[in-house]
């Protein structure tokens, strides 16, 4: 088991550049199964759960070419396996969003339910809800989604919860349904929008993504096309939210301000100094963070994904915040973690009421899902004295090199096995 070993309080200092949106690149990767057309995708994160997505896409019969250098060809020509097996969809919940492009282009899938996760039970009873009302034939035996549908046609879908994967696998099936499907409540995150233009790109008609009401009118078949990935929204959040709790001046290249409104309000609430410009943003922070309260909620509300990165940053914060996690039932996890290097924090419910302390002290701690990974890197980075992290395989599902980052802008921290 891979380790991180972080020695804590070097405020950090450079120059790095973000990469490519794992919530974007997923269901765009799953896209190609929409025609049997080459599709290119550029900008693809080198994420373990990007391998794990094409590695199933693979196995359906879709052929895949990957260069050093994040871009990836696809070719779903002929679908041979129509089929997402446990084994793969346990280790990686976003195997969901091959079922709606196969039920649309081959007319089947047989997907197994993807489990709950550490952070909530997670159902996909929306997506199932959708696909039916747009004529699928859906039943779910053995731990599997077993779907069939001769030919989709259009719907008018309201989703009673907002959800990105849903609105985002309904998206792909209504491209190439008989008919117009109008999705209301529709979730508006920016990798929404990323998709929407790939399909467009592909030949779909969609209008309305980035909105709460998607019109897309169906179309016999999509062709192929080439298509750049977002930037990482979170990623960025999270290296800014690691400079401001360290303290320390960083310029990130290759991102967007403009997809983290709530994260940069908060950050400049915290005493941070925040410049950006098309493609980077600059972050300059030289005094004691002051507490800031977060409440999560659908994009372009404070994201769920950032809120174990502002725990961290609220433990030494001067004051006292609240922070309330609404979107899952059990992100709060790395609460416990955080309180063995010193964090003084309450949780209530859905809440945790942190008060700021002088300095946390590195201790040995282990990772429990991908952003409380991070939340504990940025605790490591802040603490006094060493800390060691463990079960880093969730920290390596959501963010490139990340050690290489932050060695890059002088953080002592190191990987061992
Ligand atoms: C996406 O997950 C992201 N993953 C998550 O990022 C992110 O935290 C989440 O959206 C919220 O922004 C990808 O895009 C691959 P939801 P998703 O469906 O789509 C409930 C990360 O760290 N719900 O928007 O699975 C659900 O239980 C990951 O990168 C249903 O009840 O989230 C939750 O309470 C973690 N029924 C709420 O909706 C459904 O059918 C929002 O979930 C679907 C969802």
């Amino acid at each position: 088991m891979q380790k991180l070993i972080i020695q804590g309080g070097v405020p950090l200092h450079g120059e790095i550049s973000i990469s490519g949106a794992k919530n974007a690149a997923l269901p765009l990767l799953c896209a190609a199964l929409l025609t049997g057309e080459s599709l290119k995708i550029n900008n693809v994160p080198a994420l373990h759960d990007i391998t794990t997505m094409l590695s199933l896409l693979k196995q359906m019969g879709t052929t895949v070419s990957a260069s050093g250098a994040g871009e990836v060809t696809l070719s779903a020509a002929t679908l041979t396996h129509l089929v997402a097996p446990y084994e793969m969809v346990k280790t990686m919940r976003a195997a969901i969003l091959v079922l709606g492009p196969m039920l649309a282009r081959a007319g089947e899938a047989e997907i197994s339910l993807p489990g709950g996760c550490a952070i909530g039970l997670r159902p996909v009873d929306l997506h199932i809800k959708g696909l039916q009302a747009m004529g699928a034939d859906i039943h779910i035996r053995h731990g599997y989604i077993h779907a069939v549908a001769k030919k989709l046609h259009g719907a008018r879908i309201v989703f009673d919860i907002v959800t990105v994967t849903g609105t985002e696998n309904l998206m792909m099936a209504a491209t190439l349904a008989e008919g117009t499907t109008i999705l209301e409540n529709a979730a508006r995150e920016p990798e929404i929008i990323d998709l929407a233009n790939c399909l467009k790109a592909m030949g779909a008609k969609i209008q309305g993504a980035g909105t709460d009401i998607i019109t897309i009118e169906g179309v016999p078949s999509l062709h192929g096309a080439e298509h750049t990935v977002m930037p990482d929204r979170i990623e960025t959040g999270t290296f800014l939210v690691a400079a401001t709790a360290t303290g320390g001046e960083i310029h990130l290249k290759n991102t967007d301000a403009h997809l983290l409104d709530a994260v940069l309000d908060k950050l400049t609430e915290a005493g941070a100094r925040i410049d950006s410009n098309g493609n980077w943003i600059n972050l300059k922070m030289h005094t004691k963070p002051k507490s800031v309260n977060v409440r999560t909620a659908p994009y372009p509300a404070f994201p769920t994904d950032m809120q174990a990165q502002f725990m961290s940053l609220n433990c030494i914060a001067d004051g006292t915040a609240i922070i309330t996690e609404t979107i899952f039932e059990n992100r709060l996890m790395h609460v416990q973690e955080l309180k063995r290097m010193n964090a003084s924090i309450e949780v209530e419910g859905n809440a945790a009421i942190v008060t700021g302390i002088a300095h946390l002290d590195g201790a040995n701690v282990m990772a429990t899902d991908l952003r409380a990974s991070a939340s504990l890197v940025i605790a490591g980075l802040i603490a006094q004295g060493e800390t060691v992290i463990d079960r880093i395989y969730h920290l390596d599902r959501g963010y490139e090199n990340i050690e290489g980052k932050l060695s890059a802008l002088g953080a002592q921290i190191r990987r061992i096995q």
